[in-house]
């Protein structure tokens, strides 16, 4: 223990040296991360095509829950999907989708979205998907 504070000491006084960086009496600043639930930090959104995205929304059950025209689908569990995502972009799809309760739709309950698609579906899967779902704007 008191090692190593000896070992700070010095590099302190080794730092302040080199780079006029004094030790203690500066003010730490610690970013303070937001609440995250699932996976960490944002990913970027895969490429995708649309037309490619309506069958992955076709097989990964999304219909049942969710509407949304372009595929023709009419369940009411979760937000109409045709509204709900206007003005939305790609990233905010995206998370939506991989990581459905860090930010819970209007209206809606959080925990009912299944939150296994990030790993049952594959990048390109997901890109897809995403680009038949993002509004054209
Ligand atoms: C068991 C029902 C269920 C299934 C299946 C389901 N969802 Fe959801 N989904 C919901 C509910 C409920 C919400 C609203 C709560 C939330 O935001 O997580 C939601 C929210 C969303 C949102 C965010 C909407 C907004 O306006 O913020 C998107 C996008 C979405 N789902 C896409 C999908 C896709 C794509 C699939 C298929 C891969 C899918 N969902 C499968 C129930 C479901």
């Amino acid at each position: 223990m008191r090692r190593s504070v000896t070992l700070a000491v010095l590099l302190c006084a080794l730092a302040s040296a080199l780079a006029a960086a004094g030790c203690g009496g500066e003010k730490v600043v610690t970013p303070t991360p937001d609440t995250v639930v699932g996976s960490v930090a944002e990913q970027t959104v895969p490429e995708g095509e649309a037309e490619a995205g309506k069958a992955v929304y076709t097989d990964a059950g999304c219909g049942s829950c969710h509407t949304f025209e372009a595929a023709e689908t009419s369940g009411t569990t979760g937000p109409n999907l045709d509204e709900s995502l206007q003005g939305k972009d790609a990233q905010y799809v995206y998370n939506s989708i991989v990581n459905p309760d860090a930010q819970i739709a209007e209206g809606f309950q959080p925990g009912l979205m299944p939150k296994t698609y990030g790993e049952q579906l594959d990048d390109k899967q997901l890109g897809d998907l995403v680009a038949f779902l993002t509004p054209e704007s």
